[in-house]
């Protein structure tokens, strides 16, 4: 029977209950649902509008619903409407009348709004868990590595020194951000919308802070039309998702190429990469391809959401049922991604000497090479001029600065003399780059550890 029964002299046909369902997906807050309710009835109880009876008889039953949900002895419905009905057509089933008095100024509205943000909270909690776990394995390879030199890109074209440590650091400050955005979001949504009623608040003598309280909720919303039809918090958290999954996507592409046969600086544990069913010789990096690919998923995420939302008048219209499957979604993709991407990257072996080797060639160290001029007393410009010519001399005779004879050098500059190979050396151009940021060795050591203590004390 239908919640609207009374008003309507026909049933619904089958495709339109089809239709309208969301049980389908919205099932997965029956927790959160159960949780609101006895709040609602708590609340209701202790300001006179049901009896102390009923709120008893209404507290037992959903305790009884949601432990017989969680064992799976009450199956759900697939053919209700959605949670909420189910929830409570299954209350008024074991209590009778008490059960009827739950909705009492409630309506789905208020209900769901309230349902989602609380299963939000939960989503948030998780997902910040998994990526301060990832910033955590990055610190620990970060100090690992600190010291191994590897050429730094721009334009994907070798440009100067840095570590792997170094680079590792730099998705941690990303997760970081992550993390940040969150917990941003996630305190903005921290508004009870409970007591807005279908969109006009409610007659009876509720206690909104009340039910936020025992929700744990800070505040209640302030106006009712805003309370049930926000849903920014979803939109909010739908681009915080999108931003980590492009974070984990660029990650990725780097894991691809780096355990490329023309790269090498990484190898993947054979656990966390995959074969080929022809080529015997393959090993494929398909966790971090599906996670670059899964980040686009995340994306259109946040444009379902935006264009579920845009143009809608105030204030509950039924498109906003949509949101969930977005938003579901948006998490889902990004702790299903996590979970298999964490341990990729803590088991992978990392090659520093190919790092190294590839440091050692593509003159990285060029702009150190005008820097030791500017040391003596050349402006920078001229200095840049003449490392640009030693560079294309090493070129045309297959050198590099390293191996370049001194007698070259003079022959370009005269300022040169011997002191210019330590002036170049991989581990003197790394380990003299110290401003606040740079990659010296004892910079990212001293990263990882501030970025370690933040993550270990929650932030
Ligand atoms: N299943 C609905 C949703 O997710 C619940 C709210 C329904 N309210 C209504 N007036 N039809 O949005």
């Amino acid at each position: 029977m239908k919640l609207w029964a009374g008003r309507f002299s026909k049933e619904a046909d089958q495709k339109t209950n089809d239709f309208n369902s969301s049980i389908s997906f919205d099932s997965r807050m029956y927790e959160q649902d159960i949780k609101g309710s006895m709040a609602h009835a708590t609340m209701l109880g202790s300001c006179g509008i049901i009896t102390r009876a009923d709120m008893d008889a209404i507290l037992n039953g959903l305790e009884g619903i949601l432990s017989d949900l969680r064992s799976g002895a009450l199956p759900i419905d697939p053919d209700a409407e959605d949670i909420h009905t189910f929830i409570e057509g299954e209350l008024t089933s074991r209590i009778g009348d008490a059960g009827k008095r739950l909705h009492t100024a409630r309506s789905r509205n208020d209900q769901v709004a309230l349902d989602l943000r609380l299963y939000l909270r939960g989503e948030c909690d998780a997902v910040s868990a998994q990526v301060r776990e990832l910033a955590l394995v990055l610190c620990k390879k970060a100090e690992m590595y600190a010291d191994a030199v590897m050429p730094g890109y721009t334009h994907l074209q070798r440009a100067q020194p840095v570590t792997f440590g170094h680079h590792l650091m730099a998705y941690a400050e990303m997760l970081q951000r992550d993390l940040g955005r969150i917990a941003d979001a996630k305190k903005r949504m921290e508004v009870c919308p409970l007591g807005s009623g279908a969109l006009a608040a409610t007659t009876y003598p509720i206690d909104r802070m009340q039910s936020a309280a025992l929700l744990g909720f800070p505040n209640a919303s302030q106006n009712s039309l805003d309370g049930v039809s926000d849903r920014d918090y979803c939109i909010e958290l739908a681009s915080a998702m999108a931003i980590l999954m492009m974070h984990l996507s660029r990650f990725s592409e780097e894991i691809v190429m780096w355990c490329s046969w023309e790269f090498k600086f990484i190898e993947l544990d054979d656990a966390f990469a995959t074969g080929s069913s022809i080529m015997p010789q393959k090993k494929n990096p398909d966790i971090a391809e599906l996670v670059r690919s899964k980040s686009g998923r995340v994306f259109g995420d946040v444009m379902t959401l935006l264009a579920v939302m845009k143009s809608l008048p105030l204030a509950y219209n039924k498109d906003m049922q949509e949101d969930k499957d977005a938003i579901f979604d948006a998490f889902d993709t990004v702790r299903l991604c996590l979970t298999a991407f964490i341990p990729m990257i803590d088991t992978m072996t990392v090659l520093p000497q190919n790092m190294r080797r590839a440091a050692a060639g593509g003159f990285i160290n060029a702009t150190d090479c005008a820097d030791y001029l500017v040391g003596k007393g050349l402006p920078f410009r001229d200095a840049y001029k003449a490392t640009g010519e030693l560079v294309a001399r090493c070129i045309r005779e297959g050198l590099t600065l390293e191996t370049l004879p001194l007698e070259e050098y003079r022959a370009v500059c005269e300022l040169f003399d011997e002191g210019v190979y330590e002036a170049i050396s991989l581990e003197k151009c790394v380990s003299g780059r110290t401003p606040l940021g740079g990659p010296a060795p004892e910079n990212v050591r001293a990263q990882a550890a501030r970025v370690r203590a933040l993550l270990q004390k929650g932030e």
